[in-house]
């Protein structure tokens, strides 16, 4: 990879994300075996600068590094000088004067990440910009993906919930078209970002239509942080008329994949028995995570090595 910087997958190839998916594929071969002292990162410093809440980004990110014996900081704006007023370009400045290699970014506003990027010598990762992408995340439902089914050409792939506060849905149609496979969106029209269809998503008017045929089932977190307005009348409502459910997932290819990027709303996007069921990979998207992110980290410094 010859990149300075991951800020989506709409800037990446085919061939870089590729490149991601068969070096992270490598990694999770090594956790499986339970390896987690290489020598990547050695020498290097990474700081994750996160202005948002995070479990799985942020943890996964810090033991990316970690396993590949990298210096790891960690920073918040509750406990950080952006409390005192500093800019994020400022911050970016201070980091890059204390010699670090990388910056994993996750902010509130899109964009950020690339202003940053724009800014700072240490390479930037997107760990999720307010509404715009999620790199990694899409990354590691496509490996998840893959491991799966051996390919991502040709999957019927279903994305389900909020897709207009989305970043997951976005950077996962990015890059799954890309790879070859069919993306099609479900939401309540409230949710449904306008002309999302020219983006190349095949936007759907009804669950069943959605998960008809389908590989795999993606439901998506209802983002009430981000939303200012009803988009629709209760979350029991949303359940009943708009969730994942057995009746609905009996649309889908036999034994078709449960994925959700996490946090789940039990019960709401997902019920609870296709959460924990047998076809549910939402502990094994946890792992691609780890296995994706060593590889972005590790792609992205290797030159310097
Ligand atoms: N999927 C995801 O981004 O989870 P976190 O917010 O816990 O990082």
């Amino acid at each position: 990879m010859k990149r300075k910087d991951i800020l989506g997958l709409y800037d990446l190839s085919a061939e870089e994300i590729d490149e991601i998916l068969s070096v992270g594929d490598s990694m999770k071969k090594l956790l499986r075996q339970n390896i987690k002292k290489l020598p990547h990162l050695q020498g290097k410093s990474v700081t994750t600068l996160f202005y948002e809440n995070s479990t799985r980004t942020r943890c996964s990110f810090e033991l990316a590094a970690k396993y590949m014996g990298a210096h790891v900081v960690n920073i918040t704006a509750a406990s950080s000088s952006v409390q005192k007023g500093e800019t994020l370009v400022d911050t970016g400045k201070t980091l890059d004067a204390m010699r670090n290699d990388v910056i994993v970014i996750r902010h509130p506003m899109g964009g950020a990440p690339q202003l940053l990027a724009k800014t700072v010598k240490a390479h930037v990762v997107n760990a999720g910009d307010g509404m715009n992408e999620h790199p990694s995340q899409a990354l590691l439902d496509m490996l998840t993906m893959r491991e799966c089914f051996g390919k991502i050409k040709g999957l019927k792939v279903a994305i389900m919930g909020d897709i207009a506060h989305s970043r997951v849905a976005k950077s996962n149609l990015y890059g799954l078209k890309k790879l070859g496979a069919e993306v099609r969106f479900f939401a309540p029209r409230t949710l449904m970002p306008a002309e999302i269809d020219r983006m190349g998503a095949i936007v759907c008017k009804s669950r069943e239509e959605a998960v008809e045929g389908a590989d795999v089932v993606m439901g998506l977190r209802i983002q009430l942080e981000r939303q200012h307005a009803g988009n629709f009348p209760s979350l029991g409502e949303y359940a009943k008329f708009y969730g994942v459910n057995e009746g609905v997932l009996k649309y889908a290819k036999q034994g078709a994949l449960v994925m959700h990027p996490g946090p789940v709303n039990r019960g709401v996007e997902l019920t609870s028995s296709l959460i924990d069921g047998d076809t549910s990979r939402i502990e094994e998207q946890v792992l691609s995570g780890i296995a994706v992110r060593m590889a972005m980290l590790f792609l992205l410094t290797k030159e310097e090595v």
